[in-house]
């Protein structure tokens, strides 16, 4: 008798062990037969009263061991047929659902800027030159005709590095000037895009870090009419071809006759007035003819070369064109104002 009660209870785990339901409700056929409350094994326990004393203790083991297969079998195979759910879920993908938009980002007011300014330049035959935003005051000074003691120097206010007398952030892209007069050789053509340093109160108007682009040509015969005639044609592919631009003179130490340009921006209504101070006129950029001193400073032969040079801030071209109002707004980097250019190249 105790035999086949044994049997019937080594069936019973043999069938756990070989039962292989695949669909959620065979699942709950296993789950409701050998783990729910009414479940086969439940009975075996009973039987335990018909088992001679000296085999109780293995009986109890055995039908102990079926009802723990049944239950880790059965947490298993819950876990198997939730996973597959969760991948046909996921395979049931809706082709007919709208789709979800990727955000696309902008290119930033001053990036656009300064690539408009880059290529308007890039077409007459400027090439790109970039160089250090740390410099050393020679290349940034010195070399551009301003001296220690200059009182030029007080016109740019300089960040110098941990103390030092030698080392600053560039106060201006001129510092390219110098970079690449003293390693090559003319003609030189160049244009400096960059970001620029000054120790100055942040207000809507100005800020301490800004960006520039430098303008530089040296070559033999090279007169104040090139330079007006390439400035000109800068201000028409920039502002429009009706532009109108003037030179005012004015005074930089590294360049001899110098000059400021300002273009014709109109008195329609009253923020012309207001950012044309009345006059109608916009200043736009310093220019003039490279300083001699300038060119045998980097080691051109000032008797033999001459050059024009040029610079101006991108904030104050983006400003104007974006009609922006506070110069922080270009820094704060808020995505709700960078927004507003995405649909500039
Ligand atoms: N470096 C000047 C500045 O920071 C701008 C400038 C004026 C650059 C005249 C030039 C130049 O090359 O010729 O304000």
């Amino acid at each position: 008798m105790s035999v086949e009660i044994f049997d019937k209870v080594k069936k019973v785990l043999e069938d756990i062990e070989s039962a292989v339901p695949k669909s959620q409700e065979e699942v709950e056929q296993f789950r409701i037969k050998y783990v729910g409350s009414k479940n086969v094994i439940k009975p075996l326990f009973g039987e335990i009263r018909h088992i001679p004393n000296e085999l109780k203790k293995e009986f109890g083991q055995l039908v102990n061991t079926v009802k723990q297969s049944a239950e880790t079998k059965f947490k298993t195979l819950k876990e198997t047929i939730e996973a597959e759910s969760e991948n046909t879920e996921a395979r049931q993908i809706d082709l007919t659902a709208p789709g979800e938009p990727v955000a696309l980002g902008s290119r930033h007011p001053i990036s656009t800027t300064m690539n408009r300014i880059i290529d308007i330049f890039t077409r007459i035959g400027f090439v790109v030159a970039e160089d250090r935003e740390i410099e050393d005051d020679w290349h940034n000074f010195t070399a551009m005709n301003t001296p220690e003691d200059h009182p030029a120097r007080d016109m740019q206010d300089t960040f110098y590095l941990m103390n030092s007398a030698e080392m600053l952030l560039r106060t201006h892209t001129s510092s390219v000037q110098a970079r690449v007069m003293t390693s090559q050789k003319p003609p030189i053509r160049i244009i400096a895009p960059g970001r620029v340093y000054r120790n100055e109160t942040v207000s809507a108007r100005s800020h301490c870090q800004f960006h520039q682009v430098e303008g530089l040509y040296i070559d033999e015969n090279v007169s104040f009419a090139d330079m007006k005639q390439t400035l000109l044609y800068f201000a028409q592919e920039m502002y429009g071809p009706d532009t109108k631009i003037r030179l005012r003179p004015s005074y930089f130490p590294f360049t001899e006759p110098s000059a400021e340009m300002d273009v014709y921006w109109g008195l329609k209504d009253e923020t012309d007035y207001r950012i044309t101070k009345g006059t109608g006129w916009l200043e736009v950029l310093g220019c003039g003819m490279v300083d001699p001193a300038v060119l045998s400073n980097c080691g051109i032969d000032p008797d033999r070369y001459t050059g024009f040079a040029f610079g101006m801030g991108i904030e104050r071209q983006a400003m104007l064109l974006y009609r922006i109002s506070d110069i922080r707004l270009l820094f704060e980097n808020d995505v709700r104002f960078l927004n507003q250019f995405k649909s500039t190249l």
